[in-house]
């Protein structure tokens, strides 16, 4: 994280450019992104791969601007997607639909005829009912449809409930069992063609091990399909890889190579990786300026003005996110401070029992906001999304506009009867 934002001279910069000059031309708040944190990050996945026949689908849903979209298009990317929406993105982005995996548990049917059409090389699905759809589907158009079956490995990623997928309990895959019944059904179906094998055990892991145990599972899996002459092509791993938003150890992602190496060997599978926020998660800060300090009889608050709107995770994750002050100066007392938004809602905030050195006007960098920032963010209050700004060395680019009230009312209609 310092290396693409660091502070020099006392002031936090993002690459060559400081975040006050950011502030400044571009008003706040805003997401400002490192080009380098994404491109090395990316470059680092793809060499843990090397050896191995694999293509990273990044998780469109973690960051899906366009121009996000279009740098890793332009490293050679796969994406994931989970809707039409997000297919339409990565089209516009330059993205290659023959690289593109379609994930989610509601697929409609305008998506999947949409996707059929695009060309996209996998359906990654999730039920029994799925299928019928997208066969009757693929049977209409006469397009056989490309499909991997996302089993539930039933193993206990060990993270937030909310981000846990690979329970037995949870909406998402199919059990084993079910899906090997589910395979040999699908044995020379005429307008369904099986491919692979995917799981997604859940999201911001920090212990491989559950991912490994899922692979494990699935490798037994592919040998008793291939005992019945059902020919798997590929293993979709999903995403799940952590990152650090406080002093958490990252997983190795060199370890993850050299097991799934290991395990793959000599099987001809190739591997398929759906990592959303350990692609972005650090190559992004929210950049917010401090309205008031308050002091109140318990508490001392700073007053920002992003807010639960912008960037949901902490009020709905209890997410931490550290909060960096761009420009500190040392004569400010030093008080801890919960940094709230200016929602109407208690649950409004970004960070609580922050020591800071800060006064009215201040800047802070809300930070590890990359993934799941902007994409989630909402415009409850009638609050205008954030402007999205990219970095690159020492050129900034406004990658998205902030939006303006017009924006937000123009889809809205009084009644001309009242
Ligand atoms: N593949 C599938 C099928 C997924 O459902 C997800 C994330 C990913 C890949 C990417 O996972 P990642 O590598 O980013 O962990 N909003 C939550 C995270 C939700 C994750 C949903 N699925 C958060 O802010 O923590």
């Amino acid at each position: 994280m310092t290396q693409y934002f660091p502070y020099r001279d006392g002031c936090l910069f993002a690459e060559e450019l400081s975040l006050e000059s950011l502030a400044e031309h571009y008003g706040t708040p805003c997401y400002i992104y490192s080009r380098s944190a994404i491109e090395d990050q990316w470059k680092r996945f793809n060499r843990a791969l090397k050896g191995i026949p694999h293509q990273i689908c990044y998780a469109v849903k973690a960051n899906s601007s366009l121009a996000v979209l279009q740098l890793m298009s332009h490293l050679g990317s796969g994406f994931d997607i989970v809707s039409g929406g997000e297919l339409e993105r990565v089209i516009r982005a330059g993205g290659d639909p023959s690289k593109v995996v379609f994930s989610g548990v509601g697929k409609r049917r305008d998506e999947i005829e949409q996707a059929l059409h695009t060309g996209i090389p996998c359906f990654n699905v999730e039920s029994a009912g799925e299928i019928e759809r997208i066969a009757e589907i693929a049977q209409r158009l006469e397009k056989k449809a490309p499909v991997s079956l996302r089993v539930n490995p039933d193993v206990d990623p060990k993270t937030h409930p909310y981000i846990a997928t690979g329970l037995r309990s949870s909406k998402f895959g199919i059990a084993m069992q079910e899906a090997e019944h589910l395979y040999q059904e699908l044995a020379g179906h005429e307008w369904v063609e099986v491919v692979g094998v995917d799981c997604h055990i859940g999201s911001q892991l920090l212990d491989l091990d559950p991912m490994y145990e899922a692979l494990d599972k699935i490798m037994d899996l592919v040998a008793r399909l291939r005992k019945k002459n059902i020919n798997i092509r590929h293993l979709d791993m999903g995403g799940g890889f952590g990152i650090c938003y406080q002093d958490e150890d990252e997983p190795s992602l060199d370890s993850f190579g050299r097991k799934v190496k290991e395990t793959l060997a000599g099987t001809g599978l190739a591997l398929i990786i759906e990592p959303g926020r350990a692609m972005v998660g650090n190559a992004g800060i929210l950049l917010t300026q401090v309205e008031f300090l308050k002091t109140a009889e318990e508490k001392s608050f700073a007053i920002v003005d992003a807010a639960m709107n912008d960037l949901p995770r902490p009020s709905l994750y209890d997410a931490w996110h550290d909060i960096r002050p761009v420009h500190e100066n040392s004569s400010w007392p030093l008080r801890t401070y919960d940094v709230v938004g200016p929602v109407c809602e208690s649950g409004d905030f970004l960070g609580k029992e922050r020591s800071l050195r800060i006064e009215p006007g201040s800047l802070l960098a809300v930070s590890s906001a990359g993934a799941y920032g902007f994409v989630m963010s909402s415009n409850y209050n009638t609050r205008p999304r954030p402007a999205e700004i990219m970095v690159d060395q020492d050129r900034s680019y406004l990658i998205r506009e902030r939006e303006s009230l017009d924006d937000l009312l123009h889809r809205e209609n009084l009644i001309p009867e009242w």
